[in-house]
């Protein structure tokens, strides 16, 4: 059957209304094989009977002030056509008009974690993503919803809001795709140069430096971070953070702690990366 492209949630529940079940990718588009290996997991999920709908909003909500909404990749026509070839069912990309038709000044508030690592770096971003979210939830109204585990805080903040707020959807959370190199896919490596993408395996390079130094007996994570960090920054990095925390609720481990999870966010020349390895 044809893809069909919709913008309005009016056309939306229409085209929904008689699916028995929903899977759900949200994205912000410039889709990459990682974007596709979501849909793919999708499809299982909800088999061929069930609908895969691909949602493309680039929400302005969780970007700062300084950060790159205006500039982030809007490649409509491409990434229609990934979807078109992986067998999405509906690609649903609402204008910033269908999204917020008024302010919006109702948010999902998402607790301490919105304020650690990424969201010390990004103030709002996670309520921003939060809130969009549980609107495209609401719009979409899925079965199963997939995200990646590259954006790990994201997953957290979202999969907890699942089940505090009881949400009937259930929530898949995918390995991160790399490329050969080790380089976790991402939107904004298409921003580096040739000579920082040639150096941008470096961050994978340092995580899974700490998680063979972990699975080899060692416990002084603040060592190894203090370590990390120092090793970019002298190869022309700007950390922000590498860190062990536990998987659970990013905080710093105790001893007794083993679900594990090494985090980092680095900027290489003017884009900043983020990556992250689980220790089971
Ligand atoms: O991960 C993303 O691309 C975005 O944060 C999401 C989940 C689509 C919300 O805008």
């Amino acid at each position: 059957m044809a893809m069909d492209v919709i913008h309005t949630v009016a056309e939306l529940r229409a085209r929904l209304k008689s699916e028995a079940a929903i899977g759900f990718v949200p994205t912000m588009g410039n889709l990459h094989a990682g974007h596709i290996d979501l849909t793919r997991i999708a499809r299982d999920r909800v088999a061929t009977h069930g609908c895969v709908v691909v949602s493309i909003f680039v929400n302005r909500l969780q970007f700062g002030p300084q950060e790159d909404f205006a500039s982030y990749p809007r490649t409509f026509a491409d990434d229609a056509d990934k979807c078109r070839a992986a067998g999405v069912d509906v690609i649903f990309a609402p204008t910033e008009a269908e999204m917020y038709p008024e302010s919006q000044n109702y948010f999902i508030e998402p607790p301490e974690i919105q304020h650690i690592l990424d969201g010390a770096a990004r103030p709002g971003h996670f309520r921003g993503v939060a809130t969009v979210v549980l609107k495209l939830f609401n719009m979409v109204q899925p079965t199963v919803a997939v995200f990646g585990k590259k954006d790990y805080q994201q997953c957290r903040v979202l999969d907890n809001m699942v089940r505090q707020l009881n949400l009937p959807i259930t929530m898949v959370l995918a390995d991160t795709v790399r490329a050969e190199d080790g380089l976790a896919l991402s939107s904004r490596n298409s921003y580096l140069h040739a000579a920082e993408r040639a150096e941008a395996p470096q961050l994978f390079a340092a995580l899974s430096k700490i998680k063979k130094e972990i699975f080899s007996g060692r416990r002084d994570f603040s060592a190894m971070e203090t370590v990390a960090v120092a090793a970019l920054t002298a190869r022309g990095w700007l950390p922000d953070y590498i860190t062990v925390r536990r998987s659970e609720d990013l905080l710093v481990p105790v001893a007794s702690d083993c679900a594990l999870v090494i985090l980092a966010a680095a900027r290489l020349g003017k884009t900043r990366l983020i990556d992250n390895l689980e220790l089971t």
